[in-house]
């Protein structure tokens, strides 16, 4: 039995997860704001639960920073209704012992809560906590997306390592196959670290031949070799004390592997053609998409270095084992796209999302971009139609695999009733992600009316609904 606090404005939230720990033989205490919180935290809790969504954007923060100010040891686990990147990583870079997002699951809750109060839980190492697919409520963001988007488990445990090691300066190995957004990542860890003011350097390992790497990381005197007509800074200067990212590190030909070790090993080096030793004061990033161990085996990269640079690593997961990002990254790339080339995209098409959702995107996030990039300059209107796709073999399984003649016919015939009827609840499904409460909000009829419109039309919604990516709870 422990003490669990539980902060949020919400009073019957409160209630229910208050009711459902005291079930659980916990003993709880409430508070709905920042002073009423921090009361209660010195009357002494050995657990708090925080909501990060209170009615001021910045006191959930503010919140976990003066707790863990107070009471280092009373691990805090967040709740968060919010699915951007931005509020994870901070949270758990400011001590949260794990998230739990909203809606929430009570079993999951309680699981974590069981982790926490373990002597020695590990932070925000669990299983990823209660995801339901639901519409996204934020507005689309101006600009380039620079952020990793996710809401998938694979990327949640992503967000909380980068939120766990952006407050450290341990060397880190992101890996991954192409596409995955590793450079994303990296940037993620120096955004959300304290040098975020100092310079990111980035170096492609794998654009430059050795020769050029070197003079590129370490810089020259004016004529160490043919073509150097002037003193030149190399990256690892230009780094001071932010961060120096080396992308495609299993690229770095041997030669230069012994110079960029002893760098690690030593914090200094030379510009070629000088003697005098620099301070190196850069933190190290590295990414690469080789089997690194595979490469030591065969020799072709030094294990010493290897263990240096795998101090600790993040591995961003495949695109297709995480199929239920799909519709959030095509939403939100959409948005980017229609700016980009000046006509705004509303989405795409039901089938269009099929084959979207079916295909494996070798390429991962980078295909799926170029993917929609294509189709977006193609598409007639505002929406992309599976014809509008052109990549890998796979037809779509209704029109697109058609004969052309076939095809005109479809487009020709008027649509029964029935046929309308069913075609826009698929839509609705798809809208909701395969939520049914929010499919019955969109089309404006109950429930058990959808379940037999579901049956009557034959429309296979799974036991969460239609494409609901993670079946579980509904949550409260
Ligand atoms: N999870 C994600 N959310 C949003 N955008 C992403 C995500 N992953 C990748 N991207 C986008 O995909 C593209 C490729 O990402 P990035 O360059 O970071 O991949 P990478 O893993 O470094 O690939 P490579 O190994 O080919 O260099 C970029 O346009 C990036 O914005
Ligand atoms: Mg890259």
């Amino acid at each position: 039995m422990a003490r669990v606090l539980i902060v949020e404005d919400d009073s019957s939230f409160r209630e229910v997860v208050g009711l459902a720990l005291k079930e659980s033989g916990h003993e709880i205490a409430t508070a709905a704001n920042e002073s009423e919180a921090l009361k209660a935290l010195d009357g002494g809790v050995d657990l708090a639960l925080l909501d990060l969504g209170l009615p001021e954007k910045e006191s959930g923060f503010s919140i976990l920073d003066e707790m863990k100010k107070r009471s280092s040891t009373v691990p805090v686990i967040v709740l968060t209704g919010e699915k951007d990147m931005a509020s994870h990583v901070r949270a758990m870079r400011d001590g949260a012992f794990d998230y739990v997002t909203k809606p929430v699951d009570v079993g999951q809750l309680e699981r974590v809560i069981e982790r926490a109060l373990k002597p020695n839980g590990e932070p925000g190492t669990g299983e990823a906590i209660g995801l339901v697919a639901r519409a996204r409520t934020t507005p689309l963001e101006e600009g380039p997306l620079s952020e990793l988007l996710g809401e998938s488990p694979a990327m949640r445990e992503v967000f909380k390592a980068l939120g766990l090691l952006s407050a450290s300066r341990a060397t880190v190995l992101i890996r991954g196959e192409s596409g995955t957004g590793k450079e994303l990542a990296a940037r993620a860890l120096h955004n959300f670290s304290k040098a975020t003011e100092k310079p990111f350097i980035s170096v492609n390992c794998a654009a430059l031949p050795g020769t050029l790497i070197e003079a590129e990381l370490f810089g020259y005197r004016r004529g160490a070799f043919t073509g150097a007509e002037r003193d030149r800074a190399g990256k690892l200067e230009a780094a001071e004390e932010g961060t120096l990212f080396l992308d495609e590190v299993g690229d770095v030909p041997l030669e230069v592997q012994v110079k960029l070790l002893r760098v690690l090993q030593e914090r200094k080096y030379e510009r070629l053609g000088e003697t005098d030793s620099r301070p190196f004061k850069a933190r190290v990033i590295a990414a690469t998409h080789r089997d690194l161990e595979a490469m030591v085996r065969e020799g072709r990269f030094r294990e010493d270095l290897y263990f240096r640079l795998n101090v600790a690593t993040i591995t961003l997961p495949p695109l297709r084992e995480r199929r239920e990002d799909i519709p959030l990254l095509t939403e939100r790339l959409l948005g980017e796209i229609g700016r980009e080339i000046g006509r705004p995209m509303e989405g795409v098409s039901v089938r269009a999302l099929d084959r979207l959702l079916t295909y494996d995107w070798p390429g991962n996030v980078r295909e799926l971009r170029n993917a929609l990039t294509r189709a977006a300059v193609k598409a007639r209107g505002g929406v992309i139609g599976a014809q509008d796709f052109a990549f890998g073999q796979i037809e779509a399984p209704d029109a697109g695999g058609a004969s052309a003649e076939a095809a005109a016919e479809a487009v020709s015939r008027f649509p029964t009733l029935d046929e309308v009827e069913r075609e826009h609840i698929r839509r609705a499904l798809a809208r909701a992600r395969g939520h049914r409460g929010k499919t019955c909000k969109l089309l404006g009829i109950s429930r058990p009316t959808l379940v037999r419109k579901l049956r009557k039309y034959k429309i296979d919604a799974g036991p969460g609904g239609a494409g609901t990516p993670v079946p579980g709870a509904e949550g409260i």
